[in-house]
């Protein structure tokens, strides 16, 4: 699904670059080669990282 319309970004092309360590939506948007256009992509962009980026290193539980 289509994120980012500005730059055609899909959900899995975020989920792939926040698998690979970008962790914050300018650090993706550069990684795939363009910034943000208009901005309005920004809040759900941040969601699709920040569930990737939970999925791939979730909160560490103190030690019992
Ligand atoms: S929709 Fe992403 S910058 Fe416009």
């Amino acid at each position: 699904m289509y994120v980012c319309l500005c730059n055609c970004y899909t959900d899995k092309q975020l989920r792939d670059v926040a698998r690979e360590g970008a962790s914050s939506v300018s650090k993706a948007y550069r990684r795939l080669g363009r910034p943000a256009q208009c901005g309005r992509c920004i809040s759900h962009a941040r969601e699709v990282l920040e569930q990737a980026l939970f999925e791939t290193e979730p909160l560490a539980l103190p030690a019992e």
